[in-house]
């Protein structure tokens, strides 16, 4: 068998380009852009990438994004300053922060200080919090592009095994969560986790999170499962791959998502997502 490739690019171009639409349809009714804030400190390369992705990610739907690009000397106080005048903005109704921030800035301080309801990354103690507790709010964007591809291939949830490698906050916890909201039996896989193999070996849905090139051998894979690599691994000749061994796993999988071009995309239209869903709420709470 030879495994579907799900194309991350051409499912988030047509999430982005549906997103233009409603937009516009907003516009010819007089109500405004959604506006993000895009804020980086310091010139850590990969974010400088992802960032740039997510500024031309955003031109494309006609949401105003507004760029905060900061010196990595900048102190935590200046920072949270910053995120305060943009919690106070009534024209931005997401503030992004890239990640990882410098040494000195601690990012739970950075990240709960975002007003939730402009928490287009999903990361604020409050919307995982909401998520846990099935009342979800703002949902962490690599999820939520995630379950958009998930869906894509009419994914039966209810009654299959789903098994997440890697336990972040920002991606493994948020995945297992909308997982088992949508009627999945979820395990969490991690670094203490004694004979990977077997838990690999019996997952339905398998999506790994760790950042290790080739951590899961394609051998490992059950025949028919659908496998989601979210690892984003550069390797010595400057090229990309995942954490699965992506041709052989291909050979077992009836479903698989490639790096590049899978998760990574969908994350950005997840995120543009989120900025929509956070104007719509902005304008049903009078703001
Ligand atoms: N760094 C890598 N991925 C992300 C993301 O999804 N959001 C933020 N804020 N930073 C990141």
């Amino acid at each position: 068998m030879s495994a579907v490739v799900i194309d991350g690019n051409r499912l988030s171009r047509e999430r982005i380009d549906w997103l233009r639409v409603e937009i516009e349809r907003r516009g010819r009714r007089g109500l405004r852009r959604p506006g993000l804030a895009v804020v980086v400190v310091g010139s850590d390369p990969a974010s400088r990438i992802y960032v740039r992705n997510k500024r031309r990610a955003c031109k494309r739907a006609g949401i105003v994004a507004r760029d905060h690009d900061l010196p990595e000397s900048t102190s935590q106080a200046e920072l949270l300053a910053l995120i305060e005048r943009l919690n106070a903005d009534p024209e931005i109704d997401g503030v992004l922060v890239q990640l990882p921030l410098p040494a000195h800035i601690d990012p739970a301080a950075v990240t709960n200080a975002i007003d939730p309801y402009k928490d287009v990354d999903g990361f604020h103690a409050e919307n995982i919090g909401r998520l846990v507790l099935r009342q979800p709010g703002l949902r962490p964007c690599t999820a939520v592009g995630i379950m958009t591809m998930l869906r894509s291939i009419d994914m039966a949830f209810k009654g299959a095994h789903a098994v997440v490698v890697g336990a972040s906050n920002h991606v493994g916890r948020p995945l297992l969560m909308e997982l088992l909201l949508a009627g999945s039996t979820v395990t969490c896989c991690h670094k203490f986790t004694v004979d990977l193999r077997s838990h690999v070996a019996a997952a339905d849905i398998l999506l790994v999170a760790v950042g290790k090139p080739a951590l899961i051998p394609g051998a490992w894979i059950k025949p028919g499962a659908v496998v989601i690599d979210v690892g984003i691994n550069r390797l010595e000749d400057g090229s990309l791959c995942g954490d699965v061994e992506f041709d052989a796993a291909r050979e077992r999988a009836a479903f698989i998502s490639p790096v590049p071009g899978g998760v990574g995309p969908m994350t950005v239209a997840g995120l543009l997502e989120n900025t929509f869903q956070a104007v719509l709420a902005a304008e049903e709470r009078g703001r």
